[in-house]
């Protein structure tokens, strides 16, 4: 037993326990041998939604929620928005450092590679209703791509790993776009191997018919920074879908349309979209008193606002205000900014977000941003996904080589009837 315990004393019983302390945490399991009953009646912990339980051990990204701390591999992310791209980030996440100067190039050059989608995938996305959501079209195609690479269910290869990490990473800016261009009935615009990660997802985007499509060097930064922003944060909910499914041994493509499903909640990934909805419902800086009243008297709650690890500020928020005054001085001032920014301005001196502690999460300004480089609020939610995608990847692979993970399967708290029987069957009949 190591130098750090808890003395736990049941009082069903009388009997004194101790338990080791290991990096702050005690093993669940070491609470089954606290019984009250015999086998089988140890105890368990209870935790709902996870609210003080780590699920697993991870190298990758650092939150200090009281302190507003975020960073990857302990590089703090504004340093790294500032002075990094979003392909050295994801490099960053899945490999735990920061590529030299001939991995850039190479890990940029194989990511560039394998942009293009087969086009039987393009055929798919055809199919869907004029009006499909475009995460919804993701997280179907994503899922159709696993059945284009058999070669992906090799996950304990390193090699196979490598190739699908590459390919995730590089076709789901083009799975996005090609889904936004169904939804206007654009012809689909291919990736355009000479501009950047960003740039070129500005180009399937818009790309019209221009022979050489050339994003604003602003909107293409911007952008990067906004996924460098998303690229991780530790065990959220899509993070935690990624692992449990991987935890299956599912290949990564059906894992990660798992992750992005559970992103299309409008608590997770789905924030940015509501948030946009919800400015433009209150409409004018005038009607923000009446909407605050309508969220204190737990009416509604205000998207974007709140956060389960911040309770000071969110950091990312801080950054994506800055870039939103980039933005905006391009493609001109936005109303809805007004809006945001004097309802963040109500908010913050509201007693009941005091007492809450709720402060504007990634989602609150990020929103504002894409509306103004022209991307439509159903697009958001996809946006977020492309810039999640090297950080559930990465957690997928931590996950799967980790040897204290097993499959995922947590106990539960039986609430429900005693046992009972069918009309007509006596308890003593039945043969056990
Ligand atoms: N507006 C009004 N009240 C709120 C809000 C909000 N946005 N968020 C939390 N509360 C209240 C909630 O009603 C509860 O009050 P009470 O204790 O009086 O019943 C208290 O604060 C605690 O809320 P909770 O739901 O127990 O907190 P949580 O940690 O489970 O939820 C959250 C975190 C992000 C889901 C929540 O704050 C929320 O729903 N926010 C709005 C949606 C949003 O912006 N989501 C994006 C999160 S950041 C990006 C991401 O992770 O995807």
């Amino acid at each position: 037993m190591g130098d750090e315990t808890l003395t736990v004393t049941d009082n069903r019983t009388g009997r004194r326990y101790e338990v080791p302390i290991r990096d702050g945490a005690i093993a669940a399991t070491d609470l089954q041998k606290i019984t009250s009953d015999g086998p089988g009646s140890g105890l368990l912990s209870y935790d709902p939604a996870f609210l003080n339980t780590a699920s697993c051990r991870s190298a990758i990204t650092f939150i200090d929620g009281e302190r507003s701390i975020l960073r990857y591999r302990g590089y703090p992310v504004e340093e790294l928005a500032e002075r990094s791209s979003f392909l050295e980030v994801a490099y960053l996440l899945i490999h735990g450092e920061l590529p030299d100067p001939t991995q850039h190039r190479q890990w940029v050059d194989a990511i560039t590679h394998h942009t293009l989608l087969h086009e039987n995938i393009k055929k798919l996305i055809d199919t869907f209703h004029h009006d499909a959501h475009p995460m919804g079209i993701l997280v179907g195609t994503v899922g159709a791509l696993s059945t284009f690479y058999p070669d992906a269910k090799d996950i304990f290869n390193e090699e196979s790993r490598r190739l699908q990490i590459l390919r995730l990473i590089a076709k789901m800016p083009t799975l996005a776009a090609f889904a936004a261009r169904h939804a206007v009935g654009m012809p689909y615009a291919y990736p355009d191997n000479d501009l950047s990660y960003a740039g070129n997802f500005l180009n399937m985007m818009w790309k019209a018919t221009e022979l050489k499509y050339e994003p604003s060097p602003v909107l293409e930064r911007a952008l990067d920074v906004l996924l460098i922003l998303h690229a991780d944060h530790e065990q959220n909910c899509s993070t935690n879908v990624m692992r449990a499914v991987g935890s299956s041994h599912a290949d990564p493509f059906s894992a990660t349309a798992a992750a992005a499903a559970a992103l299309y909640g409008p608590l997770h990934g789905g924030a940015n979209e509501q948030v946009l909805r919800m400015l433009k419902e209150i409409g004018s800086v005038s009607k923000i008193p009446e909407y605050v009243k309508r969220v204190r008297s737990g009416e509604l709650r205000l998207m974007g606002f709140g956060h389960r690890v911040y309770k000071n500020y969110d950091p990312r928020a801080q950054i994506i205000k800055k870039v939103a005054d980039d933005v905006l001085a391009v493609t001109g001032r936005s109303p809805l900014l007004d809006i945001a920014l004097e309802l963040e301005r109500v908010a913050l001196a509201d007693d009941y977000f005091i007492k809450h502690r709720l402060y504007p999460n990634v989602d609150f300004y990020s929103g504002i941003i894409y509306a103004a480089i022209g991307f439509p609020v159903e697009m958001f939610p996809v946006l977020f996904a492309i810039g999640r995608t090297p950080g559930w990847l990465a957690q997928w692979q931590e996950g799967l080589l980790d040897p204290e993970q097993k499959i995922a399967r947590p106990r539960q708290v039986y609430t429900g009837p005693a046992e009972r029987h069918l009309p007509g069957v006596r308890a003593e009949a039945i043969s056990r």
